[in-house]
């Protein structure tokens, strides 16, 4: 079939499909981006990252927004997220970091005692101006046309890397500190809302059409631990970033027995991770929010037909209903191939809203 016939001429823009999606407003068909579409298994990001670091490439705005541009339009995706890191605000607050080669981030010293925390600095948010900044340029850049994200991440999420140092298997020194020391724990969660917060309106207040919060290893917690130790700060962000006006998309992995929970941060969009089949998932955040996902991303290593078949299965399972961003369960990974990312573009494209609904 021609082109023209498959994907008939788009009548609203990238920007405000997404938006409306955000906000369960009826759309013309499905508002697709991806999460990590900026990355490693695209040419054009490899070819800045041999000159730059990933932390250089976030502190200077031109090549941060030129990252994020190349990426949303290569794709032809209606959002672009702005290229930054989840832990840049660490900085700031007095820990220093930096990535190591297949290793990812390593925290030089990380917090272990109430002191520790104590000695975090909160009034240091302007440093991270130059995430605004990036965000002026892609704002300027696309006008209007394509929604812009900014991001951070949730208050557990960071505050396990600042305990951990890094990534982690089982979580212990960050659960050691939330089970012992409850002043510790919740002294660092305010301090991480307060941060987050003032790191949020700035990217709002440089652009941003929505926020997500990445709550990536949420997961970790289980249902009762989660509500004790991580819920009230999360929904207190939520709630402060909405109150700036954008909706907030509130994504974490592994949370199938934890998404009603999630949903009573308020958030507008729960990002739905591949394990649970998206109406189920959908079903347990219940029907006053949004929801985006969930293809598995190593599905985009498999043949066209397959991808084709689980593109269609996640977009059936949404049936149409206002209020679906399609995306993945969670980031692109290295050595994807773009194509892969293209063709799921096209397919969504093609789908629309209608054809698929059962
Ligand atoms: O388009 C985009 O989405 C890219 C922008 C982006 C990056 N990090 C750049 C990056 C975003 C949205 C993030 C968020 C982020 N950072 C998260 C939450 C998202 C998720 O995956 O759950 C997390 C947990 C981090 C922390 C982080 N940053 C890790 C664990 C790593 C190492 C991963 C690895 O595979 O090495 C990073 C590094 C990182 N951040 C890369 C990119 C493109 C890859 C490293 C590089 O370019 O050197």
């Amino acid at each position: 079939m021609p082109a023209a016939e498959a994907c008939p001429a788009e009548t609203i823009s990238g920007a405000s499909r997404f938006l409306r999606a955000c906000l369960r407003q009826p759309v013309d068909r499905t508002p697709v981006w991806f999460l990590r579409q900026a990355g490693r298994y695209m040419q054009e990001y490899r070819e800045v990252r041999k000159h730059h670091t990933l932390v250089e490439i976030c502190k200077h705005p031109e090549l941060a927004a030129e990252v994020t541009i190349t990426a949303a339009e290569k794709l032809g995706v209606d959002a672009a997220i702005i290229f930054a890191d989840l832990l840049l605000p660490l900085e700031p607050m007095g820990l220093d970091f930096e990535f190591q080669a297949g290793e990812g981030p390593v925290v030089h010293r990380p917090l272990r005692s109430v002191d520790d925390v104590r000695a975090l600095r909160t009034d240091r948010v302007g440093e991270l101006a130059y995430v605004a900044r990036a965000i002026e340029k892609v704002a300027a850049h696309f006008r209007g046309q394509l929604g812009i994200i900014g991001f951070c991440g949730a208050p557990y999420t960071l505050a396990s890397y600042m305990i951990e140092g890094g990534g982690s298997r089982n979580y212990i020194e960050t659960k050691k500190m939330m089970y012992r020391d409850t002043t510790a724990w919740s002294t660092l969660l305010d301090k991480l809302v307060a941060v987050l917060t003032a790191y949020c309106k700035q990217q709002v207040e440089a652009g941003a059409d929505v926020i997500q919060i990445f709550d990536s290893w949420v997961g970790s917690l289980s249902l009762s631990d989660y509500r004790q130790y991580a819920f009230e700060a999360s929904k207190r962000l939520v709630r402060a970033v909405q109150q700036m006006g954008v909706p907030v998309i509130y994504f974490g992995v592994d949370t199938a027995g934890l998404l009603g929970q999630m949903a009573a941060t308020g958030a507008d969009v729960i990002g739905l991770d591949w394990r649970q089949p998206l109406d189920e998932g959908w079903r347990a955040v219940g029907p006053g929010h949004a929801v985006q996902g969930n293809l598995d991303p190593i599905t985009l290593f498999a043949p066209l037909e397959v991808l084709e078949e689980r593109v269609h299965e996640v977009l059936r399972s949404a049936a149409g209903r206002p209020g679906h961003i399609f995306n993945l369960g969670h980031g692109i990974v290295p050595g994807t191939p773009v194509e892969n990312v293209q063709a799921v573009v096209k397919m969504v494209k093609e789908a629309g809203t209608k054809g698929l609904r059962d």
